[in-house]
């Protein structure tokens, strides 16, 4: 592991502050003025009282007086780690770091590191209850540039949560034990979310097992429905408690906690004894609402909570896997925070001026017409083709009959489900697409559904043997477009399946774009 994140001395602009409502004032004089980074949420929360006993980014600095790495990544070419800092004084990642670093291979968010000066790292997480996808049952770790923003117009990168991701500390010093008080917020993508379990941010067990109600207390956001949920048909922020997602004190719905869905969101969950709160915002203006502030449910196991302290991001207590969603920051307090203390923090998240980013793509021009060769030395003459609903690899010279060659022939769309990545129709079957299926690559009619659309959106990237391109997956990115055995799938370097062998991998997921076979 790089060497940990460093300190740097406590400014007396900093100490100075005792009042939240000064120090929010002192937000807009901070900025920019020294080589400090400027005013977070933490500085915040410890004026309140309540200061941070974890705080994870990977876009900006959430004290003023930390200036170390907020994130590690790991790149595929070679297995080599780097430490993402801050551009100084902005307090804004440094996003081209990792471009530098991660140029022609890909990366993956490898440790997010706690600025809090606790070491609550959260890094990979385990097997539990449930098994990831990776080696051992641990969770994927996440493309380190499927989740880009701007912050004041710097550039950084979140971390995107689908299913299988996840990231995890079970042994942390600091986070509320038993029913001991704390608060936490995150800023979520109000727009990507599913009905998995459990999208969540905050307090676990510490065995990533299911070992009874209450024993969590992390912020949920998703529209799952088994438990609790609130008006609308989501996605909703709730209280992830164990055994139960919670909108307020009723077990089931709790129609003031509103379906919300801003692009950049607030979400805050905090607790004490047999009291809690679920309050959330726009992360990009206006206020806090609360959304529920009263009693722990009223169902056996959550008053007096027996929290364990551990810390979760994009999965279940017990690791549940089925969710995805996207964090770009956080942090969790020991007390619980006031509402005066919590506004302070949302007006300082406003001005981070977070904005959305399009993903970078290096791919093939939008409404050409271009057939995909492998790369790998046993297939160069083989290129992506179908046969009905079949993709595989098929060789393709000029002496190829008519249909071989139009088999092998792709327009190229705007991704159907982000328009800075890309989407392939047949040639010869107008309306069908590539799209993954249980990792499977089939072609498909598009059927006009968020999955579908999903399904058939891949990003590209230089091609990670330095040939043409590489694709991700738009909804699975640290999966890439790979040939095995002459079928496509959509793999996981390294993974578990015989498809993910790290064994020619870079060859395997590298395709050049050539010349359609049919014009
Ligand atoms: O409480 C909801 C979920 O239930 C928890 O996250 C998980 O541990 C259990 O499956």
């Amino acid at each position: 592991m790089a060497s940990p994140p460093r300190y740097r001395r406590l400014r007396t602009t900093v100490l100075a502050v005792t009042a939240v409502g000064t120090l929010v004032a002192g937000i807009l004089v901070d900025v920019g003025t020294s080589l400090a980074a400027p005013t977070g949420p933490c500085d915040i929360y410890a004026a309140g009282g309540t200061p941070c006993v974890a705080a994870h980014s990977t876009t900006r600095a959430l004290l003023s007086t930390y200036s170390g790495a907020l994130y590690q990544v790991r790149r595929a070419s070679d297995n080599a780690t780097q430490n993402i800092g801050l551009i100084a004084a902005s307090g804004v990642a440094n996003a081209a770091a990792q471009d530098s670093f991660c140029a022609n291979t890909s990366c993956l968010i490898s440790i997010i590191y706690d600025q809090s000066g606790r070491g609550n790292h959260l890094t990979q997480a385990p097997p539990g209850g449930f098994q990831g996808p990776a080696p051992g049952g641990s969770d994927s770790l996440a493309n380190a540039v499927a989740a880009p923003v701007t912050l004041r117009g710097n550039r950084a990168y979140g971390v995107f949560i689908a299913p299988g991701t996840g990231y995890r500390d079970n042994s942390t010093n600091g986070i509320a034990t038993g029913d001991q008080p704390e608060g936490m917020y995150a800023i979520f993508n109000g727009q990507h979310f599913n009905n998995g379990c459990c999208f969540d941010y905050g307090n676990a067990e510490t065995n990533s097992l299911d070992n009874g109600n209450g024993r969590m207390e992390a912020i949920y956001f998703g529209n799952n429905t088994v438990w609790g949920f609130g008006s609308g048909n989501g996605p909703w922020i709730m209280a992830d408690l164990e055994n139960g997602l919670f909108s307020g004190a009723n077990p089931r719905q709790n129609t003031a906690d509103p379906s919300i869905s801003h692009r950049f969101l607030t979400a805050i969950v905090k607790g004490e004894p047999n009291h809690w709160a679920i309050r959330g915002g726009n992360a990009q203006s206006g206020n806090l609402s609360t959304f529920y502030n009263g009693a722990r449910p009223n169902v056996a196991g959550y008053n007096p909570m027996r929290k364990e302290g551990a810390i979760i991001l994009g999965i279940g207590g017990d690791n549940s896997v089925g969710a995805t969603g996207t964090f770009y920051e956080g942090a969790m307090t020991a007390g619980y925070p006031s509402d005066a203390t919590e506004n302070a923090v949302q007006a300082n998240i406003v001005a981070a001026g977070y904005q959305p980013a399009s993903v970078p793509n290096a791919g093939p021009a939008v409404g050409s017409t271009i057939s995909l060769r492998a790369t790998t030395a046993c297939c160069t003459t083989r290129y992506i083709s179908h046969s009905g609903t079949t993709v595989t690899t098929q060789v393709v010279t000029a002496s190829s009959s008519a249909t071989a060659k139009a088999n092998a022939t792709w327009i190229v769309r705007a991704g159907l489900a982000n328009s800075s990545c890309r989407s392939f129709e047949s040639r010869n079957t107008p309306g069908n697409f590539l799209r993954h299926q249980n990792f499977q690559l089939f072609m498909h009619a598009n059927n006009g559904t968020a999955l579908f659309a999903s399904d058939a959106t891949f990003c590209a990237q230089p091609g990670q043997n330095g040939q043409g391109n590489s694709f991700w997956a738009s909804n699975f990115p640290a999966r890439y477009l790979r040939h095995f055995n002459n079928n496509l799938y959509i793999a996981l370097n390294g993974g578990t399946a015989a498809t993910d062998s790290a064994n020619l991998w870079r060859d395997d997921v590298s395709w050049v774009v050539t010349a359609p076979w049919t014009p």
